[in-house]
């Protein structure tokens, strides 16, 4: 097995000039600077294979993008290993970036006044594709992403869904051995999302692309990752497979209900009320003592049900989980 990435205790601390608002507060802080630090990583170590995709998550502020932004080369860590492809990435960005491909949910890869197809054309001469290679992998792309008209309408003009398709491809049309996406599935509806997994997966077997994929859409890891690694806190809570997580920790479903009517008590096993209001219910269902086929089925025969909505927990709620069964 080829190794990928290697990152061994990366470290960030940020620091930030404190200022308060105001012009006195303002004049204050020219004469007495107040400084505030913040850890951002404090000592993350993991190693990457080729050809994995890895789920990178974890809730807001925990240090996915600054992870990412050091192993893409845009930020030096304050410590810290970092090597990927055999580069180190802050100091060989230069070479290093063509064996990359990065998708930022708000960095613009497009030109905004232009269809995206001309910044592919712009982007196989800055990455010297060959020209039959690189109509070949166009057109897969656009097939399989079935983007033919987007592709040729001004970027400013396409939905938040459509640029992140059309971004991906941007990312990828130099075939870089290592893809980031930062929250890919954004933006997209249902079969959107699937067309994108699909693609991913497409790619990462035919050419055994590695991908570090952040996200908060827990149908992207289920689809995409048989590993994940977790962060809170700047800190490495879990790294391993996602099989050991959905048997241990995603053991609950949570149910939206909205009625007509609700004119009747609602009580199932494994299935508890959170939240009871006349025309709705909010339910959260454990997986190991009941199916969501049979609630479900239970709704729509005995009540009148206007909707339902089956989600898995946030992330945020798996993670206190882990945290809980660690101190025990
Ligand atoms: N340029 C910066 N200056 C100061 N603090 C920062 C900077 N970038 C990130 N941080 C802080 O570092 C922590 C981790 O941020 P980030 O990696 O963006 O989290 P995530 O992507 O997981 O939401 C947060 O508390 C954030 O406020
Ligand atoms: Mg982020």
């Amino acid at each position: 097995m080829t190794k990928v990435i290697h990152v061994k205790d990366l470290k960030k601390t940020f620091i930030t000039h404190k200022r308060k608002h105001g012009l006195l507060n303002a004049v204050k802080s020219l004469v007495k600077r107040e400084y505030k630090t913040k850890h951002a990583l404090r000592g993350v170590s993991f190693d990457i294979e080729e050809g994995e995709i890895v789920g990178f998550i974890g809730p807001n502020g925990a240090g996915k993008s600054t992870t990412i932004k050091a192993l893409s080369g845009v930020l030096y860590p304050s410590s810290g290993v970092v090597n990927v492809l055999g580069y180190t990435p802050w100091k060989d960005r230069v070479k290093y970036v063509t064996h990359i491909g990065v998708v930022f949910g708000q960095k613009p890869q497009l030109h905004w006044d232009l269809p995206p197809l001309d910044t592919y054309w712009l982007n196989k001469e800055v990455y010297d594709i060959p020209r039959k290679e690189f109509e070949k992998r166009l057109n897969h792309m656009i097939k399989l992403l079935d983007v033919e008209e987007i592709v040729q309408t001004p970027t400013r003009d396409l939905s938040l869904g459509e640029r992140m398709k059309c971004k991906i491809i941007a990312a990828l049309l130099h075939n870089p051995k290592l893809v980031f996406l930062d929250e890919p599935s954004i933006g997209l509806d249902v079969v959107a999302k699937d067309k994108l997994r699909d693609f991913i997966l497409d790619i990462n077997q035919r050419l055994k692309t590695t991908f570090i994929v952040t996200t908060h859409d827990m149908g992207d890891i289920e689809r995409l990752c048989r590993r994940i690694i977790i962060i809170n806190n700047g800190v490495i809570v879990y790294d391993g497979p996602i099989a050991k997580i959905k048997s241990d920790y995603l053991t609950h479903k949570h149910l939206d209900v909205k009625f007509n009517k609700l004119d009747k008590k609602f009580r199932f096993k494994g299935c508890k009320i959170i939240e009871a209001s006349d025309y709705e219910l909010k339910l959260e269902l454990d997986t190991k003592k009941q199916t969501i086929k049979n609630v479900v089925n239970y709704l729509i025969t005995e009540f009148d049900v206007a909707d339902i909505i089956v989600q898995d927990p946030p992330i945020e709620e798996i993670i206190q989980k882990i945290y809980k069964q660690k101190e025990k």
